[in-house]
């Protein structure tokens, strides 16, 4: 899903948390079974500015957590999913995806529901957005049976990505894994080989990092969907992996840079390819690479 990120000046540590959301945004429309493309404009900002926010348009003299504004008019009882022609008519052609709405984040209020929680500001980020996601696709808990829904389907989208809001944190599935994949494959920079790459991969304490290859003018410096996700959970404190989709439009298996890099984190993790047509394979990396260097070697270990 296409995010507008709007981050208020005075807000701090906003962008740390922006690479989880993203992740859990991918996969709301998913879950929705939407399946023209989906964009909306997210701004993170602190208390004082939500409050103006909720003063202007509702009325209400409040800070609060999230605030959501629809573009889409959902009939009673209906949501995204069952309303595709409503949605299209929201096309638009600058984002080139359907505009759901906008939504509007304290960052001050992620920070003290994480402590109260008890669980990381990621997590929380990626519950509130996906709140407001889900009220941008019609949902609401005005009703009981309406809450009802609503947090079923935020409990599916955030275990779909690891990051439900209580303690015991699910593992992602392989097909989730394949599907956001394919969600990050649509924002592979490929002008010069034009063929695009997108990868998942699922950290051992359960969270997803997102890669897409981005080439460059000078041919050489560019870098593979697998090797961005890796480089951009490595340098988010993850060290150990269990699986990796990758996904292509033809069945592409890891080139052999990547094949070494990810031996170095995890010689022994599960690689799943998908291609357009809906194949999927599964190797080991050890199959992928066998007789492998790696820091043993070094070590002296081996
Ligand atoms: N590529 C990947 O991102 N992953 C692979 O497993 C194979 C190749 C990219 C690199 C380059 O941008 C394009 O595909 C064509 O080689």
């Amino acid at each position: 899903m296409k995010l507008e990120w709007i981050i208020d000046p005075e807000t701090e540590g906003a962008s740390s948390l922006i690479s989880m959301m993203q992740t859990a945004a991918d996969y709301a429309p998913v879950a929705e079974g939407i399946r023209c493309a989906c964009s909306a404009t997210v701004r993170l900002c602190n208390d004082e500015q939500i409050r103006e926010i909720n003063l202007q348009m509702r009325g209400i003299d409040r800070s609060t957590d999230v605030l959501s504004f629809p573009s889409v008019q959902y009939p009673d009882e209906r949501t995204a999913g069952s309303c595709e022609n409503l949605i299209r008519r929201e096309y638009d052609d600058g984002m080139d995806a359907c505009f759901l709405g906008d939504i509007v984040i304290s960052v001050e209020h992620i920070r003290a529901q994480a402590k109260e929680f008890g669980h990381s500001e990621a997590r929380e980020a990626a519950y509130l957005l996906i709140h407001g996601i889900c009220h941008l696709m019609g949902y609401d808990h005005m009703k009981e049976e309406e809450r009802k829904r609503m947090r079923q389907k935020e409990e599916e989208i955030l275990s779909a990505v690891g990051m439900q809001r209580d303690e015991v944190a699910g593992t992602p599935d392989d097909e989730s894994l394949i599907r956001l994949a394919k969600e990050a494959q649509k924002r592979s920079y490929s002008p010069y080989s034009g063929f695009s790459v997108g990868a998942a991969l699922l950290s051992e304490d359960g969270r997803v990092f997102q890669g897409c290859n981005i080439e460059n003018a000078s041919y050489g410096v560019g870098i593979c969907a697998e090797r961005t996700a890796l480089f951009k959970a490595v340098s988010e404190g993850a060290r150990s992996f269990t699986a990796i989709a990758i996904a292509a439009d033809t069945m592409a298996w890891p080139c052999g840079a990547c094949r070494q890099v990810l031996n170095e984190f995890a010689p022994e993790i599960r690689v799943l390819v998908a291609d357009a047509e809906g194949r999927v394979e599964e190797m080991n990396l050890r199959e992928l690479l066998p007789n492998s260097f790696g820091p043993e070697e070094l070590s002296g270990k081996k």
